[in-house]
């Protein structure tokens, strides 16, 4: 028993990445806000824009509903790491939410799952909570690992103080970001179950309150079937939360 643990309340997630200029960002932005103000959506909305819009866009989320993430965080509070951004920043520009371990920042700056770990515990420590995420390549794929990846991961990606109030976990196959492929409900069920299991296996007990989202080419056309398929608790979006439009339909998609 977890008294601690929430319920598995949806989490839909926009990932910007590296798009949104001043202009378009805060016309998205206020987009999003107006469907959410006159709309439903059973879950949680996080929008995610590069570090440069956060001041901006908690002004204009505020009194809304949609919660506002950063992309990564680093692991140190503070110090001489010049371009990064620490999580305390990030909360003191009005995040509740951080993404760490996306599979581009595990390729293009080498991040281990050790350091995955480390800025999951500075998010942690910054009052956040960490969206970790994980994820297997086409290789490990086709060469029937993909499971066995993705429970490393997650027992290797999480600090000790993890619990379900201030983690959630994105599965990512890395061969279905922006790439117009996703696996099938299957697979995602498959995948889903070993994320819980490998939570599990390194906080006895607790993965039943744990959220669990999908990412990789969802749109407002298959976020229906890909939010019904069991153990999916949300999604992570990259490419079609560049529209509000689309992704507003995502987030009504989640019943
Ligand atoms: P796409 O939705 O563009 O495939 O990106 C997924 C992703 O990486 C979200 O973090």
């Amino acid at each position: 028993m977890q008294p601690e643990s929430p319920p598995r309340r949806p989490l839909l997630v926009a990932n910007w990445k590296m798009n949104g200029l001043h202009g378009d960002g805060l016309a998205r932005a206020s987009a999003l806000a107006h469907h959410a103000a006159s709309g439903d959506c059973a879950g949680d909305i996080v929008v995610c824009p590069p570090a440069t819009l956060l001041f901006a866009l908690r002004a204009v989320f505020a009194g809304t509903r949609i919660a506002l993430g950063g992309q990564d965080c680093h692991v140190s509070a503070e110090g001489a790491h010049t371009g990064d951004v620490s999580a305390a920043m990030l909360a003191d520009a009005g995040c509740a939410y951080v993404i760490v371990g996306h599979s581009e920042r595990r390729a293009s700056h080498g991040e281990s799952n050790a350091w995955v770990a480390g800025k999951s515990a500075a998010a942690h420590a910054a009052g956040l909570t960490a969206i970790v995420c994980v994820g297997e390549s086409a290789a490990e794929r086709d060469a029937g690992r993909a499971l066995a990846v993705i429970g490393r991961q997650v027992e290797d990606s999480l600090p000790a103080g993890a619990t379900p109030g201030n983690t959630a976990i994105a599965y990512e196959p890395v061969w279905a970001i922006g790439s117009g492929r996703t696996p099938g409900p299957a697979d995602i069920e498959a995948a889903h179950a070993e994320v819980r299991s490998g939570w599990e296996r390194q906080f006895s007990g607790s993965g039943a309150a744990l959220r669990v989202l999908y990412g990789g080419s969802v749109t407002a056309r298959n976020a229906g079937d890909i939010l019904d398929a069991p153990g999916v608790d949300g999604v992570l979006v990259g490419g079609a939360s560049l529209s509000a439009d689309a992704f507003w339909q995502i987030c009504q998609a989640c019943r």
